[in-house]
């Protein structure tokens, strides 16, 4: 069964990619978030980002204006009741996440699959608050959404193996490549490169190399496309955090301990592209600079 009609909940960053992937596959989208000026700013990256793909040449505009017409908005989690798959992409929070996952359940159709996009947060236990937990499974997306192939598809204790294979055919409808992950916290990818990421705030703490040399260390050195301080930057530091800080309460091990400077820069504000400054200043004309406050 192809997917025809999809729900997003967050008009953010990971929720807009999503969007986009899908009106570019012909899905009919609606976006839900907690303001319309959020929904409109959503929409307008949305525009934007196809807008250059047409002027490289990879899109017509007349594909563009297709898509775009598949995009509907809306402040009210109540207009999901028709959509076949519904994707939670709101801030890395348990208690938002669950508060958004409940009342999605008082409105969906009683065979749409509910799914998040969480980083790290337990699809069992986000799982538990619904009627019907079997239909509830994790759709772990990278980012940006449009670009990165790649699907983590995790299976909560009571996911049924029909939820898993639809989402994973659902996933391939996007473009996207599944992995199947057991419920463990950050899953298959992010167990692995979040830790790092926090590794490189404490090489920033202890003077070990400049922000330039550690992102041009890891980008020549092992081919990485992007180094650890301008990926995170792209992430999100709160993200970073928020999921550093389930690792460590779930795991326990001092190894997933979140790096003071970490802590700083989200009390800072310093989030990174999101308020054009983290580990590099973004300026409005495009270009970026080292944030040497950090050093
Ligand atoms: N940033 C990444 O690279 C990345 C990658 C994979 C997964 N994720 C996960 O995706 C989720 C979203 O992350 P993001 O980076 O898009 O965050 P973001 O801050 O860019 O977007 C979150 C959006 O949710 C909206 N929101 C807040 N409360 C809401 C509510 N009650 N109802 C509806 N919308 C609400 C916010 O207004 C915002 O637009 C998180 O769980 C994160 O862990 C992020």
């Amino acid at each position: 069964m192809s997917v025809k009609k999809l729900f997003i909940i967050g008009a953010g960053f990971m929720g807009m990619g999503i969007a986009q992937t899908a009106i570019t596959r012909g899905i009919q989208v609606m976006v839900n978030d907690i303001s319309d000026a959020n929904l409109a700013k959503g929409r307008k990256t949305v525009e934007t980002l196809l807008q250059k793909s047409v002027k490289k040449g990879k899109m017509t505009e007349s594909a563009m204006e297709e898509a775009l017409a598949l995009l509907s908005l809306t402040t009210s989690v109540s207009d999901c009741k028709d959509a076949d798959f519904i994707i939670e992409a709101a801030p890395e929070n348990e208690n938002l996440k669950v508060s958004l996952i409940k009342e999605v359940d008082k409105y969906a159709k009683a065979e749409a699959i509910i799914s998040s996009n969480t980083s790290s947060i337990s699809i069992t236990t986000l799982a538990s608050c619904l009627k019907d937990p079997s239909r509830f499974v994790g759709m772990h997306f990278f980012s940006p959404v449009p670009l990165i192939h790649l699907l983590e598809v995790v299976k909560g204790l009571q996911t049924s193996q029909a939820t898993m294979d639809a989402t994973t055919a659902f996933g391939e409808q996007l473009g996207k490549t599944g992995i199947v992950s057991k419920d463990e916290p950050g899953f298959i990818v992010n167990r692995m490169l979040i830790p790092m990421l926090n590794e490189a705030f404490i090489l920033i703490e202890r003077g070990i190399g400049s922000i330039e040399e550690i992102d041009l260390g890891m980008r020549k050195g092992l081919n990485h496309p992007m180094g650890p301080l301008e990926l995170v930057d792209m992430i999100g530091i709160d993200v970073e955090l928020a999921v550093m800080e389930v690792l460590y309460s779930e795991i326990g091990d001092p190894k997933y301990r979140p790096a003071v400077l970490l802590r700083r820069m989200v009390a800072a504000g310093n989030l990174g592209r999101k308020t054009g400054r983290g580990f590099y200043i973004y300026h409005e004309d495009g270009t970026r600079t080292p944030n040497t406050e950090l050093m």
